[in-house]
């Protein structure tokens, strides 16, 4: 069985971009490979991090996953700073990875902004880290959004100068998984931006904690346009605030824009934006009650987190020493 791994940042709360996005594709590919997921939350301090809001977002990420239904059991779930490895990877990695290639990443470009002097080392670094978590498993598949391409690119291209440079065939080749029509999803203010955690706008996203009456609201004053919905894709074309709540509808129903055209095309935004509201509240209500439910006792969530990390670690601990032993290390820690 293949082995996936993917991750995410517990830098707020999951939006809809982060359900639509990644975490329902990592759902359907549990039944057929062996899973690992991850709450990165090294990757988070990247930026600032208030450390009692990172802790408490981290439970919450972690139970948000288990409420859209990542099997504990039957996979691995757990913090990403409970694993050594992926740090211990990670700092190979940053000898292997060029800063040529580094500087090409569009998503520090945009992260850093303009005070790019000003942005952390760890940002800069951050998809060497990437790299590891899912090097350190030999994962060989990455369910993403359609944003973290380059980012699986570049950790394509680590792993073939590592095996180059030590003439090894050790890492192998992984392949992104990038499904569906919301693997982009929009910002609900601006069609051309992405929807995001952490955006400063709150009108911008739908949270997975929204309560029926946020969603509505939201999805109200989500920026349109004054025509109608077209009946063809081609409609879409330069509407990307149609095109955007077109998708997200499609990726709820698990169809494409054209079905949903054929449904609603000719509507005004009104009553296709009331059709909307009535699926995100039947779809996200359930996965706000079991998060809730899971965050009343963290005790159980820690102890699920921890064994979850011990059973990552069984994995990465022999190949992470042996990507150490292959760069001459002497290796002290295996005695
Ligand atoms: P993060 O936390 O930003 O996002 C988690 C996942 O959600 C997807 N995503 C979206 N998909 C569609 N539309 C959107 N608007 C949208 N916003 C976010 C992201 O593509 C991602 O799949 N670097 C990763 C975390 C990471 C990781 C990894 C992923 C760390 N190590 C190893 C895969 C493998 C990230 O930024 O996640």
């Amino acid at each position: 069985m293949q082995r996936v791994f993917s991750g995410i940042q517990p830098s707020g709360i999951p939006t809809l971009g982060n359900y639509l996005g990644a975490i329902r594709n990592w759902i359907k590919l549990q039944d057929d490979h062996d899973c690992i997921w991850c709450v990165v939350d090294l990757h988070a301090i990247t930026v600032w991090q208030d450390p009692a809001a990172l802790r408490q977002q981290s439970l919450e990420m972690a139970a948000v996953l288990l409420a859209c239904g990542v099997d504990p059991a039957k996979h691995i779930l757990f913090l990403q700073s409970g694993v050594r490895a992926h740090a211990q990877l990670a700092w190979i990695f940053n000898c292997v990875a060029r800063l040529g290639w580094l500087n090409r990443m569009t998503q520090f470009k945009d992260k850093a902004g303009k005070d790019r002097e000003n942005a952390s080392s760890g940002l800069y670094v951050y998809p060497n880290l990437m790299a590891a978590d899912i090097h350190a498993y030999h994962a060989t598949r990455v369910p993403v959004g359609d944003d973290q391409r380059q980012h699986l690119e570049l950790a394509n291209d680590i792993a073939q100068k590592f095996n180059h440079d030590y003439g090894v065939e050790f890492f192998p080749n992984i392949e992104p998984v990038i499904l569906g029509p919301a693997a982009r999803v929009m910002s609900l203010r601006d069609g051309t931006k992405k929807m995001s955690k952490s955006d400063p706008s709150d009108q911008s996203r739908i949270n997975l904690n929204d309560d029926a009456d946020t969603i509505a609201l939201k999805i109200r004053r989500a920026k349109t346009d004054p025509m109608p919905l077209p009946s063809e894709v081609d409609g879409l074309a330069d509407r990307p605030e149609a095109r955007n709540l077109v998708g997200i509808y499609a990726a709820l129903t698990d169809t494409d824009h054209a079905s949903v055209l054929k449904e609603h095309g000719g509507q005004g935004f009104g009553p296709f934006k009331n059709a909307l509201t009535d699926l995100l509240v039947e779809k996200l209500a359930p996965i706000t009650a079991e998060t809730s439910r899971l965050l009343s006792d963290q005790g159980a969530l820690i102890d699920l987190l921890r064994s979850g990390a011990e059973r990552a670690a069984a994995i990465a601990d022999p190949i992470v020493s042996e990507a150490e032993r292959l760069v001459g290390f002497v290796g002290l820690r295996r005695g």
